[in-house]
């Protein structure tokens, strides 16, 4: 397939890109591209495009070409709401206050363990289908509402079934350290030692159920310590580290993303020095989250100070019915824009060739490069500036996912 009309093409080299280089997008105008076996075989301006193949053309109209958006940290699939929390912040609660109060990640819990696989896959169908019609053509999924292991592989394999029954390229973790259940209440060792057993650990990775296996490592959640030892077993079974870091307090968790040689460290809103110079070391991919910060009122993380110090920074939703129920990773991008303080630019590789590279896809995914997955979205703007000067319109105008046209508006 060729296409064609293409306004301007946003061309994001292979992440991951750190610092500096998030800026350095490379634009053609008047330009085409073409998609071979649902891969990028070439592009660059219209005037040099190859002879037709006699394939089908596309015509995008003049529209900007971007990347397929890469949504790295979502707590999908979920069941039910949380509105009446949100109630409650606005008129003052914290979301500590409310989680010690017995509310949080356990009424979700109730929840999910009532739900079905079945209700957990036809209760996150639309979400998954609302996503796409805003650019997502691929998104990381963590369990980490069932907190038993039963419930947390009935979570696994819903997102299997969904990543079968629509057009998202799903990307499985484990986090059946995300909470303590209450009946471990006092008991987290315990709790621990059941979650990340081996067996468990064994049966995730041998089934390919997930890829990564996360720890929410906070004030509230879990320590360091236990945060070390889930990790450090699940990466023998194959699983490979991520962590829910300095979200909510400064615990020392990036510190031990470093050390852990973690894929990524998500949140960062409480990163100290120290944790800065961790991920660097590493090369940890730093995922910040300002749809969390956002919704909960709280202070956004610094992400220009992660930028200048050299980091590759991503951006994420964080779609969890508690802290983040944003599912819109455009409005993400926006908020990164104009109160992070990020270009459109280093927004743009936030979400394609970092976001790939904090799921470890970015050998294939997220950038505009030949032999790249053909993951590609056409917008009604004829730039990039212009699609992030129009907030809350969804400029997106057709999704293509491995060659394929998988939406349209
Ligand atoms: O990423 N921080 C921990 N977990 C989620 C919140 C989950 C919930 O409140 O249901 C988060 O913010
Ligand atoms: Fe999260």
């Amino acid at each position: 397939m060729l296409i064609r009309d293409i306004g301007s093409l946003v061309v994001v080299s292979p992440g991951p890109l750190p610092g500096e280089q998030m800026r350095a997008v490379n634009v053609i105008q008047d330009a085409a591209v073409l998609i071979r076996d649902g891969r990028l075989a070439w592009f660059g301006s219209a005037a040099d495009a190859p002879p037709g193949e006699g394939g089908p053309t596309l015509s995008a109209a003049g529209g900007c070409v971007i990347p397929g958006l890469i949504d790295p940290h979502t707590h999908i699939p979920f069941v039910g709401d949380r509105a009446e929390e949100f109630a409650r912040r606005t008129a003052g609660e914290s979301y500590l206050s409310i989680m010690e109060s017995g509310g949080g990640i356990r009424v979700t819990t109730q929840a999910v363990r009532a739900a079905t696989e079945q209700q957990l896959v036809e209760e996150n169908l639309p979400r998954l289908r609302r996503m796409l019609a805003l650019g997502v053509t691929t998104c990381e999924c963590k369990s980490g509402y069932g907190l038993a292991p039963k419930h947390e592989l009935k979570q696994l394999h819903a997102i299997r079934e969904l990543g079968r029954r629509q057009p998202i390229e799903l990307i499985p973790t484990y986090l059946g350290a995300h909470a303590l259940p209450a009946e471990f209440e006092g008991r987290p060792d315990e709790f621990v030692d059941r979650i990340a057993s081996e067996a468990l650990l064994q049966q995730i990775a041998s089934e390919k159920l997930a890829r990564f296996c996360d720890v929410f490592c906070d004030k509230g959640a879990f320590d360091v310590d236990q945060t070390r030892r889930v990790l450090a077993r699940a990466a023998n079974a194959g699983l490979a580290p991520k962590l829910h870091a300095d979200e909510l307090a400064q615990i020392g968790a990036t510190r031990l993303a470093g050390e852990l040689r973690a894929i990524s460290a998500d949140h960062l809103e409480q990163i100290d020095d120290g944790g800065i110079a961790a991920l660097k070391a590493a090369g940890t991919i730093a995922v910040v989250l300002p749809g969390t910060s956002f919704f909960l009122g709280i202070e956004h993380c610094d992400a220009r100070r992660l930028i200048s110090a050299g980091l590759p920074v991503a951006l994420s939703t964080d779609c969890n019915p508690g802290s983040s129920m944003i599912e819109s990773l455009p409005l993400i991008m926006n908020i990164a824009c104009c109160q992070l303080r990020m270009t459109p630019a280093e927004v743009l590789t936030a979400v394609t060739a970092n976001a790939a590279a904090a799921i470890d896809q970015h050998q294939r995914l997220g950038a505009i490069a030949e032999g790249y997955d053909a993951d590609l979205v056409i917008l009604d703007a004829p730039t990039l500036d212009e699609w992030f000067y129009t907030p809350g319109r969804n400029r997106v105008k057709t999704v293509i996912k491995h060659g394929e046209v998988v939406y349209e508006a």
